[in-house]
């Protein structure tokens, strides 16, 4: 049998994969040594406890006969999804159908996954840095051409840097799907709905497909920020959107999301009809998926309880209290830091440009603090460094010591 070919290309390991190989090699020799670890962006803070009740009520009913489920509805059950679209989208003034709404385990399962619904030859444009998955589910799909000085030959990347305010500009060159992550991982910046407006008018002259990621919107504090795209006019018949209860809510390991794809989003098939994405992607879940367990969605609904909303907002501002402390202690230590406010990240450009991988292993041992190297993220990572807020209180001042003191 013959491998994948895209697959067996793709340039070296997963980011977190090659961080987390170098922090074991580095513990491995130096066994005494204390790490801070603020590379992976996972959560540290114990569920929300009505999310941990729901979720064990729920799996105690499944021992019953009343209460027994076998598997799931193939969208997620209605008691969650009418919980998101009242939680979610209601506040916004956004509404959608039960239908429109796919729940799965995982944002990033999603954001993989939907490439799945593009023809082979469909040109693709993402922010630069970007987080990794979009362009990694792409590669194996061989949608990227080759790879060759750190770039995929058919992807377009749109810069974002310090000089043009993480703004990305739109695609130089007609892309029939953008990839926006906002909150942004890995700069922890956000647009505006100004800034967005583009985008959604872009894909709507171009018959272009946004997949808008928004895990981390529930760090947003600010006005004039979006929480959804849908928030801009015309969106909803040109734009998906992927949501995760990781992070808003801790469930890293407990798993679930959910994706939006509106019945008005639409591509062209083959002999040129217009085809629905949500009935395409309903199609591929029910080859591929049987769904998320019934305690699981009990526990993602129990965190739009207002008892479970306000434990996970909480969380939510605890982390974001670190990002607060680590962006004024590093600022006043001379670096030039940016995100931090609406979003768990920092980007810090690395000092006295070093490379990104570089400052990676310079900070591991000289301070023994553990971050991501911009570069992971694509080429314009080069020369950033990024680092999460998802850690304990103590953390984030000692980090951001140990940094300084590492940078004399
Ligand atoms: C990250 O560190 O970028 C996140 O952990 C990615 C993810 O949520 O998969």
């Amino acid at each position: 049998m013959n491998v994948n070919p895209h697959l067996a290309a793709m340039p070296a390991g997963y980011l977190f994969s090659e961080v987390a190989r170098r922090v074991a090699l580095f513990r491995e020799a130096h066994p005494q040594k204390q790490l801070l670890k603020l590379g992976i962006g996972d959560v540290t803070l114990p569920l929300p406890a009505c999310a941990a009740a729901a979720f064990s009520k729920a799996a105690l009913e499944m021992a019953t006969p009343e209460g027994f489920r076998g598997y799931p509805p193939e969208g997620g059950y209605p008691f969650l999804i009418d919980a998101i679209l009242a939680r979610d989208y209601a506040p916004l003034g956004v509404s959608f159908g039960r239908d429109e709404v796919f729940v799965s385990d995982g944002a990033k399962t999603d954001a993989a996954a939907l490439q799945e619904l593009f023809a082979p030859d469909c040109r693709i444009a993402v922010t630069d840095p970007v987080y990794p998955v979009y362009v990694d589910a792409n590669a194996m799909a061989g949608r990227l051409g080759a790879w060759a000085d750190g770039r995929w030959g058919r992807l377009e990347y749109l810069p974002c840097r310090a000089e043009n305010g993480f703004v990305p500009p739109l695609p130089g060159r007609r892309a029939d799907v953008i990839y926006l992550c906002y909150p942004n991982n890995p700069t922890g910046t956000t647009l505006t709905a100004e800034q967005l407006k583009p985008f959604v008018d872009y894909a709507r002259e171009n018959d272009a497909l946004i997949i808008y990621d928004a895990a981390y919107r529930a760090y947003i504090s600010r006005p004039g920020v979006p929480r959804s795209i849908y928030e801009l006019e015309g969106a909803r018949d040109v734009a998906v959107e992927c949501c995760s209860f990781s992070k808003s809510a801790g469930f890293t390991g407990v798993r679930c999301a959910y994706t939006v794809i509106p019945e008005g989003v639409t591509g062209t098939d083959g002999p040129g009809r217009r085809v629905s994405l949500n009935r395409l992607w309903r199609r591929r879940l029910g080859s591929k998926s049987n769904g998320v367990s019934y305690p699981v969605q009990r526990a993602a609904e129990a965190a739009y309880s207002d008892e479970g909303w306000r434990q996970a907002r909480e969380g939510v501002a605890y982390y974001m209290q670190n990002a607060g402390i680590l962006l004024r202690e590093l600022r006043s230590a001379g670096c030039e830091v940016y995100g931090g406010v609406d979003a768990p990240y920092l980007w810090m450009r690395t000092p006295r440009g070093m490379g990104s991988w570089a400052f990676f292993d310079f900070l591991l041992e000289r301070a023994g603090v553990v971050g991501t190297p911009g570069a992971g993220f694509g080429p314009g990572g080069e020369g950033y460094f990024r680092l999460t807020a998802f850690h304990a209180r103590q953390v984030a001042a000692e980090a951001a010591a140990r940094i300084r003191g590492a940078l004399g």
